[in-house]
């Protein structure tokens, strides 16, 4: 091999691999498929992509001659896959810590949102807020994710509601994966709530009509690029059926279906993703039997936030049934003024010890199965030839420490890498 490279991992204890392609993966199958390696190294490109991965001795002698911009000793620490947040509301404006206070006093959710708090009220804060103190707030969250070590994120808009906030919150994301070096899906959420005075129906009709063509014109002059479709599929938020008008329309403009389904409410939203050909369906704690069996077979993957069922008390997501039942269960922290979680490791450690979700298998959701989530498998979740150089270097000689310590990630994270750059 001739000509230099970006950076070398050298001889780390371990090497976590995650192998696989999202769709052929199963994290069922992840105690066979995490591909640990001991005492390897990892070579990635100018290019940013990863260019080898071995025992250390065959990776010397492969490179010898080669020059590196960057080389760090990994001796005595692991080397894993960037972390892979399948779910965020990461732009808003307004401080919601007082309905944690009310939460704790007994309010529910709903009680809170029918009054007019949750998200009215970060919706009210965000229409008032500039695009550059949206952006400023956003940056510094996207900074927190990193340190905690994700390097792809799912990112909503959704405070908005109006055509005009929207567009705000999609060019505040836009900038940003322009200009940071994390990885953002765009998500378009407009079906987040109901507009005040307005029902779900005309809700939709202002969405498909209105927000849905905008989208597409500034698409198609590369203004703002926006890869999923969302919609808060909900009792009394978004019925079934302008849930399905939405996500429709958004499918035939080329978007990917990423929605909240039956969270607080059975509402057979599996069963609808199922029929539309859903890339994701978060939350899911309501879910059928029937709508988990139509999720596996539709190769629809369920994205589970265990922040959400903890900070509401909600009952736990079904991860075990969804397993068995071969769904491709993802993810994600659901950053959002309700859910003030950025940190993946802590998200694999409530989704073990309170979804019952084995090490590989929280490991193998938060990285191929999220990135999977997100129509990204083939590029990103997993440390193979070809794949993007998207890692993290944590300081302990055992990989699972990743989730087995819950807080105090900052010091356990030594480097975060994205595309080949330490960041
Ligand atoms: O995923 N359930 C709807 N959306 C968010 C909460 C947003 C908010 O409360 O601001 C969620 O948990
Ligand atoms: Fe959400």
């Amino acid at each position: 091999m001739a000509g230099g490279h970006r950076l070398l991992l050298e001889n780390a204890r371990q090497v976590v691999m995650v192998c696989g392609r999202g769709e052929r993966f199963l994290a069922r199958d992840a105690l066979r498929s995490l591909a640990v390696l001991e005492g390897a190294s990892l070579v990635v490109g100018t290019d940013g992509l990863i260019k080898a991965i071995g025992p250390a001795d065959a990776i010397q002698k492969m490179f010898s001659e080669e020059t590196f911009e960057e080389r760090i000793d990994c001796s005595g620490k692991c080397i894993l896959p960037g972390l892979v947040d399948a779910h965020t509301h990461p732009v808003w404006a307004g401080e919601r810590v007082h309905e944690f206070a009310m939460k704790l006093a007994g309010a529910t959710y709903m009680d809170i949102h029918q009054a007019g708090g949750g998200i009215n009220f970060t919706v009210e804060h965000t229409r008032q807020a500039s695009e550059e103190e949206l952006f400023c707030s956003f940056q510094e969250r996207l900074q927190r994710m990193m340190r905690a070590g994700t390097t792809l994120v799912e990112c909503k808009s959704g405070y908005g509601l109006n055509l005009e906030t929207e567009l705000k919150m999609l060019r505040v994301i836009e900038r940003a994966r322009r200009q940071l070096p994390i990885g953002i899906s765009a998500t378009y959420c407009g079906a987040h709530s109901v507009p005040k005075g307005k029902t779900a129906p005309e809700a939709a009709d202002e969405i498909i009509n209105s927000h849905l063509p905008k989208l597409k014109e500034l698409g198609r002059s590369g203004e703002i690029h926006v890869d999923n479709i969302d919609v808060f599929c909900e009792k009394g938020v978004f019925d079934l059926s302008s849930t399905r008008r939405i996500l429709q329309s958004g499918k035939e403009m080329g978007l990917q279906i990423n929605f909240h389904g039956d969270e607080l409410h059975p509402m057979k939203a599996a069963e609808l993703g199922a029929e539309l050909g859903a890339q994701a369906i978060s939350h899911l704690e309501e879910v059928s039997d029937e709508g988990i069996v139509a999720m596996a077979m539709a190769r629809c993957s369920a994205v589970l936030l265990p922040t959400t069922a903890y900070m509401l008390r909600l009952k736990q997501p079904r991860a075990r049934k969804m397993l068995d039942e071969g769904v491709i269960v993802a993810l994600g922290s659901d950053f959002n003024p309700n859910a003030y979680c950025f940190s993946m490791p802590v998200v694999m450690h409530l989704a073990c010890v309170n979804m019952r979700m084995s090490m590989p298998e929280a490991l193998a959701a938060a990285t191929i199965n999220a990135a999977y989530a997100l129509g990204k498998s083939d590029t990103h979740g997993s440390l193979e030839v070809g794949k993007q150089g998207d890692l993290i270097i944590i300081n302990s000689s055992r990989w699972e420490h990743l989730i087995y310590q819950f807080g105090g990630h900052h010091e356990l994270i030594e480097y975060v890498v994205a595309k080949g750059k330490v960041i």
